[in-house]
């Protein structure tokens, strides 16, 4: 499973595509506004960073006006993939764009009906917003199980981006249904790492090398 960066937090990208835990980038309005920083500069500066996929997506509602914007993003790096929403519009524009030759990822997917519609139109990747539906007391797992049954019984090429993660346990579960990607904040990157089994026994076998006086340097 492929992991990428939900974030517009360029150090914080830097950091895990270090360990090589980066398969490429997500980002949003909400995301861009929260690095403070200029759409198209940030998003640069993070495709030259990150050789894989980078999402950056449109603002605008309706069709015409998000294949310009879309254009527009493709035009800052090789490695852009233009996100659209899932509506009648977004569907319209990622027609297009993917037809250009542009890696579209369709957004704000909620239903299994709307993931058919996008694989339709050509999307690259469609996202799924798992935590949103958690939110709501409804099963985002059960979501991304059912686009992935869909896509498989018909050999639909578009890749299930697994996105709204919340938590760790959110990756492993994606991973058992088989979603292409998890996009997920560097935090819940990390949380992968914890396990107060791991805690409680390494704290034993610092509390033993100690006792015993083990050096190995
Ligand atoms: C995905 O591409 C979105 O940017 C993101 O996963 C939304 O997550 P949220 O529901 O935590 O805002």
């Amino acid at each position: 499973m492929k992991f990428f960066v939900d974030t517009a937090d360029v150090d914080a990208i830097r950091e895990l595509h270090e360990l090589g835990m980066v398969d490429g980038v997500t980002t949003n309005p909400s995301l861009i506004a929260k690095s403070g920083r200029d759409i198209l500069e940030v998003t640069k500066e993070i495709c030259e960073l990150v050789p894989g996929p980078v999402s950056a997506e449109v603002v605008a509602l309706e069709a015409d006006a998000m294949i310009e914007e879309g254009r527009k993003l493709a035009k800052i790096a090789p490695n852009i993939a233009v996100k659209v929403p899932l509506t009648w519009d977004g569907l319209k524009a990622c027609k297009v764009l993917s037809e250009e030759g542009n890696m579209v990822n369709v957004t704000l997917c909620f239903s299994a009906n709307q993931a058919l519609l996008a694989a339709k139109a050509g999307a690259t990747f469609i996202s799924p917003f798992i935590g949103r539906l958690d939110d709501l007391n409804l099963d985002g797992l059960q979501l991304i199980a059912d686009i992935r049954a869909i896509y498989d019984n018909f050999g639909y090429e578009t890749q299930v981006l697994a996105a709204s993660i919340r938590t760790a346990n959110h990756m492993s579960e994606c991973a058992k249904i088989g979603a292409d990607v998890c996009t997920a904040p560097p935090a819940v990157i990390k949380a992968m790492a914890n396990h107060v089994l791991t805690d409680k026994g390494l704290a034993a076998f610092v509390a033993d090398a100690e006792k015993a006086g083990i050096k190995i340097v």
